[in-house]
């Protein structure tokens, strides 16, 4: 990919969707696999049974210097697994995660929202990451879930490293934090079960064989770890959409009513996630007027689906007003976003209680320190 892709793709991106939607690519010190702009094309690979996406599989297939990333067995989880696997895992989790049981939290998530921003000093520059895109999803997946208020912060730092490690030792580092932390939880809630979701599966794991203690380990990372970065970068992402379109903004302010529809625009326009996780192809599969082999990565770019001007038109700009549903933000298929009517909820009172608790919000930095993570996961600001 050229140099600075990570700084704005959508160019690439536009070149790409027209020269070839399916094509190969070559990530440096990546991986090579046949990258997929088009929104029709990612729909229908994201819901095609002949990828699949086990660790063991991907592993497999990953060059030496880019399978340590896939090593671990803690990522033996429901993202990383094919059905029948798949479905016995979600379907243990589903039902603490639909949009009903998660609309119970809302008092609880405004609560937390509002606490955060009690302590924003107005009138002063304060990093909006830090001081509150970060630690309102950390704390509400940490209560959902059971993990104790002190141990946040320990959280915190072992999870971060698990979706953006700067090297393997600090990945192995993290896990090995991460796993061992759990594992002493999971035994305390078998111990004294508490109202949360760890003791939930704690009492499946030990009512069947439903899911065994490793699965418990690796569920628990996996919801842990999935519900954070991502969120963080809902919040942040949509805020300097907003700042960089200022009329967007009035609109916003003039309607409040309109912030579960701006949601989703923020979502298309510049979602969290860029790339769907990975998968590669069991047989042959024709894509884009291409055949792609079997045993080959194919890498789908949620990003660039959601600015595809057949589905969106005129996709580079941002209309808190636009119709934008059917975009691929969340995956689309079995391994759709089990944690999205969550994070809609969480995204809407963030941004709600932002803007009603302050007047004016300006953007403290230059244009040249809003450095894009140079991730192929998430999609967010340093
Ligand atoms: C899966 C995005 C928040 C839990 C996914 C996938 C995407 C995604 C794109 C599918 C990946 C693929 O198919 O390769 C997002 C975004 C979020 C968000 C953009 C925030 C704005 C959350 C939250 C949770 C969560 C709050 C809370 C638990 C999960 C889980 C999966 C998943 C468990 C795996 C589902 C499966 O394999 O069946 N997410 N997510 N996510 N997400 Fe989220």
């Amino acid at each position: 990919m050229p140099k600075g892709f990570f700084q704005n793709p959508y160019e690439t991106y536009d070149l790409l969707r027209t020269a070839g939607p399916v094509r190969r690519v070559s990530f440096v010190n990546w991986v090579d696999g046949w990258l997929v702009t088009r929104h029709a094309d990612a729909r229908r690979l994201l819901d095609d049974r002949r990828l699949l996406k086990n660790r063991a599989g991907v592993a497999d297939l990953m060059p030496p210097h880019a399978a340590g990333a896939y090593a671990s067995p803690l990522f033996d989880h429901m993202l990383n697994s094919d059905p029948p696997d798949h479905t016995r895992l979600r379907k243990l989790v589903t039902k603490a995660f639909t949009a009903r049981a998660v609309a119970r939290l809302r008092p609880r998530i405004e609560e937390i929202a509002d606490a955060l921003l009690d302590v924003v000093p107005a009138g002063e520059t304060v990093d909006l990451l830090d001081g509150f895109a970060f630690p309102l999803p950390i704390i509400v997946i940490c209560e959902l879930l059971g993990v104790p208020a002190a141990d946040r912060d320990q959280f915190r730092q072992w999870s971060r490293p698990l979706v953006a490690a700067a090297s393997l030792a600090e990945l192995a580092e993290s896990t090995g934090g991460l796993s061992a932390y759990l594992r002493k939880l999971i035994a305390e809630k078998r111990a004294a079960p508490t109202q949360d979701v760890l003791s939930d599966l704690v009492h499946v794991s030990d009512d069947g064989d439903r899911l065994s203690p490793d699965e418990l380990l690796n569920m628990a990372v996996l919801l842990l770890v999935a519900g954070f970065e991502t969120t963080v970068n809902l919040i942040g992402n949509s805020v300097l959409a907003l700042l960089r379109n200022p009329g967007q903004l009035k609109a916003l302010r003039a309607d409040p009513s309109l912030v579960p529809g701006a949601v989703e625009e923020f979502l298309r326009y510049e979602g969290p996630v860029h790339f769907a996780t990975m998968r590669y192809t069991a047989e042959p599969v024709e894509a884009g007027g291409v055949e792609i082999p079997a045993g080959e990565f194919v890498l789908i770019s949620l990003l660039a689906a959601n600015r595809d001007p057949e589905k969106f038109p005129d996709p580079d700009r941002l209309d808190v007003t636009r119709p934008a549903a059917g975009h691929v933000a969340f995956g689309h298929g079995i391994h759709y976003c089990l944690g999205a009517p969550l994070a809609r909820l969480e995204g809407a009172i963030a941004l709600g209680r932002l803007l009603d608790r302050f007047g004016e919000i300006e953007l403290a930095a230059e244009p040249a320190d809003l450095r894009w993570r140079g991730s192929v996961l998430v999609h967010g600001l340093h």
